[in-house]
């Protein structure tokens, strides 16, 4: 037996109990004729005595080479300490050792593994089984743990099976590239790995499993962002015999009682947006509805006068910053410089000051007098002491500038409260959505999703206005899950191919599966996905979701640890009837 304990249970009521622990060291104190060790296990920190009095000489020499995150065994007696620690749970105890055994030793690691560390972000991820070893990862990992056994239970309860999907497959359309896997037996033919487990979870439909979920990992060939890694985890769900009010209710009964056992925290009923309103309203699909600063459409009262910039922009749109009107020049001229930089991309930012004696003082007072700054004011919400902020331009562009402008206040002003949660239902999304480079449209969700009833026909005549049986569920500014109904006919199905620009051979060749799947009795169904790395992040506080990932991609989409990925050797490669052509 290694341990009778861990080194988190100990305390006053076991004292005078012999007991045997193991774990790391964390922390050596020699005093010459004392020696501490704080044993760390994932359970807790234990306070080791070695005392030349007590300890036998052998022990006590022994103890004296111990060096950090050696692995050791003791046994010792459990007594009660000098100078209690009132912040640890074990902090009233320390075992007087009678017995050391080290079980293995260790180099020293290349950061503090402690709370606190001194090591980078990169090293940390080059070493991270010893980040693992920290109190905020380990903590992250049992939170994600946590709400992943919640998720099960929960659907469980209600019905769900687990079905697990291939990973093996053809080509999923979720809008990312795939990650692609030469076959060795099919020679020059390739596997993709799963951009979402979509096409088999409604075959599941198809084959009668009326409520399926599955916590699965998925791959998307994207460009990587704090909440994006190019393989994440999916809580994929679907269901048949629905309607899109069945799943909002069941998925908000989900995420309801998550947020009740995880958080300790009571939401009511989840609000919803209509897509076009979000837009409007937060120039984004994924609004963070814990603070005002709505959008203010200035159109009207900001066009006609005098001021050009305004009169020749297709939006000018504003929101008020609460209290803001106190900023100085200086503060001001630094928020312009913010929205012009690239990452932004205005072109400058008109602004007002809503003075506390109710005047106005702008900076373009030279075009608008009093009156017309009390209607921006009115229309933007703003009160005495608040800031208005207006941009104005081309509408898509200018909506997600002010976004971001007011996401980046919000940050300053403290309005991010990451206890604070308040979910949102966006729904109504567009079936289509036009690339602007390319002139085309595709998916906005993807072709499997359903237009609105009676919507079909405007396929030819507007197929940007056409809105889809499409939902997200946003979090705290974030988009932490989305699904749709899916057309379940082959004729709807045939149609939809063709207005993203499938042939039917290629569409056929592509989704003929799907679409013979659909000839043999497929009911109607509909589903959604969680992000589980993303639920996860934000539950806990947090909006990087690689800090709840045990093994992390680094912003190149590199494991830094393994060193992956890597060339493969000429062998492997013949095998797999693969040439390289790489430009030197
Ligand atoms: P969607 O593409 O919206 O829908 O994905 C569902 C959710 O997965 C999360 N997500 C990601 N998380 C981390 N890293 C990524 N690269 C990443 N990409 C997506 C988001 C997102 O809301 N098959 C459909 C679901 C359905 O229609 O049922 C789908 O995959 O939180």
């Amino acid at each position: 037996m290694y341990r009778s304990h861990n080194c988190g249970e100990l305390q006053m009521k076991q004292s005078g109990t012999k007991v045997t622990l193991a774990g790391w060291v964390q922390k050596v104190r020699d005093k010459g004729f004392m020696i501490w060790v704080d044993l760390r296990d994932r359970y807790g920190l234990t306070q080791l005595i070695f005392d030349e009095e007590r300890t036998s000489k052998v022990i006590m020499d022994k103890a004296k080479t111990l060096g950090r995150e050696f692995v050791i065994q003791v046994t010792g007696t459990v007594i009660e300490r000098a100078s209690k620690n009132p912040n640890l749970p074990t902090g009233d105890i320390e075992i007087l050792v009678s017995e050391l055994n080290i079980l293995n030793e260790a180099k020293l690691p290349p950061f503090t593994i402690e709370d606190e560390t001194d090591g980078g972000e990169e090293l940390r991820m080059q070493y991270r089984y010893l980040d693992i070893r920290r109190n905020p990862v380990k903590e992250s990992l049992i939170f994600r743990h946590k709400v992943t056994q919640e998720v099960r239970n929960y659907l469980s309860n209600q019905d769900f099976i687990e079905v697990e999907t291939p990973y093996l497959i053809k080509s999923t359309p979720e809008g990312a590239r795939d990650f692609v896997v030469p076959s060795r037996m099919n020679e020059g033919q390739f596997y993709a790995l799963p951009q979402s487990p979509q096409t088999f979870k409604q075959l599941l439909m198809v084959g009668g499993m009326d409520k399926y979920f599955q916590i699965v990992k998925c791959f998307r060939d994207e460009d990587l962002r704090a909440d994006r890694q190019p393989e994440f985890t999916q809580i994929d769900c679907e269901m048949a015999f629905v309607e899109q009010e069945d799943i909002l209710n069941v998925f908000e009964g989900l995420t309801r009682h998550l947020l009740k056992e995880i958080n300790g925290v009571s939401v009511d009923k989840f609000p919803r947006m209509l897509f076009d309103d979000a837009m409007r309203l937060y120039g984004n699909d994924k609004p963070d509805i814990r603070f005002g600063m709505k959008f203010g459409e200035l159109n009207e009262v900001a066009q006609h006068k005098d001021f050009n910039v305004f009169n020749s922009a297709e939006l000018v749109v504003g929101i008020a910053v609460p209290g803001a009107a106190s900023y100085t020049r200086k503060e001001i001229d630094k928020l312009i410089d913010w929205v012009k930089r690239p990452q932004v991309g205005a072109l400058g930012m008109v602004y007002v000051k809503c003075n506390e004696d109710g005047t106005f003082k702008s900076s373009v007072d030279k075009f608008y007098d009093q009156d017309d700054l009390a209607k921006w004011a009115e229309v933007t919400g703003a009160k005495k002491g608040d800031l208005i902020c207006v941009l104005s331009g081309d509408t898509n562009k200018v909506r997600t500038q002010l976004s971001a402008l007011r996401m980046e206040l919000a940050e300053r002003l403290g309005l991010r409260k990451p206890d604070e949660f308040a979910p949102l239902w966006v729904i109504d999304f567009p079936l289509l959505e036009l690339d602007e480079e390319t002139g085309h449209y595709h998916a906005m969700h993807h072709p499997f999703t359903s237009p609105k009833p009676g919507q079909i026909e405007l396929l030819d005549t507007d197929p940007g206005a056409v809105k889809a049986n499409a939902y997200d569920l946003v979090l705290n500014g974030n988009e932490i899950g989305g699904g749709s109904i899916r057309i379940h006919d082959k004729e709807t199905q045939a149609i939809m191919f063709k207005h993203l620009g499938f042939t039917e051979e290629e569409a056929k060749a592509q989704f003929g599966f799907l679409m013979d799947a659909f000839e043999y009795g497929a009911p109607p169904h509909g589903g959604l996905a969680f992000g589980l790395d993303r639920l996860v992040a934000i539950l806990g506080g947090q909006e990087t979701i690689r800090d709840f990932i045990a093994f992390p991609k680094n912003n190149s989409g590199r494991d830094v640890m393994i060193d992956a990925p890597a060339p493969i050797d000429d062998d492997q490669l013949k095998e797999l009837s693969l040439k390289l052509n790489l430009k030197s």
